[in-house]
């Protein structure tokens, strides 16, 4: 492709305002459109770019070639499905869905039009990860992974597909790209801020990887000392460590003793994978090549997430094949929602 690559952002949230000021960034992109329903959204996020009203104004739109669908989750399958089949190649931002046979049916769309596809997945561009992934044969055959991330905002499960949907399937997904694929999964969970729900805020699940690996990721929706993102893999000739604490190398010392500054959230601590994730989207679409992760890595993430949830509410381990051969899990109402 020799022109602009056009790009549309649907829903102008959080995640949403970040792609934009990143697309506006990136040589190569134009950002043609921003929709969302709240209008000062979508303004503050286009700058002096367009603000479209209708998604569907963005789908007939020939100067969109891309859409970049960072709206509520529960939206992300029908807008998919509807990218798919305007022929827009789409970045999603995960979960494609917290249904599985939704998020099956959406991606069945875009594997039937063909179109370009990329999730949300952007710990796969954290740099320490990258590294990592590359040197990965040093280290051995892993043994074990152990990954601790947090904090997350609170989204209700109605909304989020609770937890292991929202928050833990970034961990799950990164434990998938190091030590394959996840065949039995055990979780525990608890509520320290409110009532005892059936969407804890407090999570430890453990795994069991075809490959014999075993390993364990814990998650919590709130900390007293800020983003505490961690990853341990263990392997027989040695071990690495993934973390990062620091914004700056900066230490200040005075009266008060020695500081250091500290991440104040994922989007800070992420932001060169935010960076490296859309970069990597425009780069594939650009040359006809297939992004990465992909519809694949969008389901077996989300099955594994799906069978974390099942094993909580039924208090055993799931092996996440149970979870392939069926419909999926229909959620109980939340007591305290
Ligand atoms: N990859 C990550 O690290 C990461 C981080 C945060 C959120 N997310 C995901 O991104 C999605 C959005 O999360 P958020 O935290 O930005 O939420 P948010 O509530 O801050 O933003 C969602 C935006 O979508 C808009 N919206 C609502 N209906 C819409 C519609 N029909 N069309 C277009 N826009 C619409 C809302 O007005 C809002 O501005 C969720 O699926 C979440 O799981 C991913």
């Amino acid at each position: 492709m020799s022109r602009l690559l056009g790009c549309a952002v649907v829903g102008a949230g959080r995640i949403g305002a970040l792609h934009a000021q990143t697309l506006l960034a990136l040589p190569n992109v134009r950002l043609a459109a921003v929709v969302d329903p709240d209008r000062e959204a979508a303004i503050r996020a286009a700058e002096d770019r367009l603000v479209s009203t209708t998604l569907d104004a963005v789908f007939r739109n020939p100067e969109v070639d891309a859409v970049v669908i960072a709206s509520p989750t529960e939206l992300h399958a029908e807008q998919i499905v509807a990218a798919a089949r305007a022929g827009k190649a789409i970045f999603c931002e995960k979960p494609v869905s917290f249904d599985l046979a939704r998020a099956r049916e959406a991606l069945a769309v875009v594997e039937e039009t063909q179109v370009p596809f990329q999730i949300g997945f952007q710990r796969r561009y954290d740099p320490g990860v990258v590294a990592a992934r590359e040197r990965l044969d040093e280290i051995g055959r892993l043994e074990t992974i152990r990954m601790l991330s947090c904090p997350s905002p609170f989204r209700p499960g109605e909304v989020s597909g609770g937890i292991f949907c929202d928050m833990a399937l970034h961990d799950i997904d990164l434990a998938r790209f190091f030590a394959g694929e996840i065949g039995e999964v055990t979780a525990i969970g608890t509520s320290f801020a409110g009532e005892p729900s059936d969407d804890p805020d407090t999570t430890i699940l453990t795994l069991r990887f075809a490959s014999g690996a075993i390993g364990v990721i814990e998650n919590a929706r709130r900390t007293m000392h800020g983003c505490d993102v961690r990853a341990e893999l263990t392997g027989r000739r040695g071990k690495f460590v993934i973390e990062r604490e620091h914004d700056t190398s900066l230490r200040v010392y005075d009266e008060g003793g020695r500081h250091r500054d500290a991440l104040d959230g994922f989007i800070n601590r992420f932001r060169r994978a935010y960076i490296g994730e859309m970069e990597a989207f425009v780069r594939a679409v650009r040359e006809g090549s297939r992004p990465s992760p992909g519809v694949a890595d969008a389901m077996a993430s989300l099955r594994v997430a799906l069978a974390a949830t099942r094993s909580l509410a039924a208090g055993r381990p799931v092996r996440v094949e149970e979870i392939e051969a069926e419909p999926a899990t229909p959620r109980r109402k939340r007591k305290n929602a």
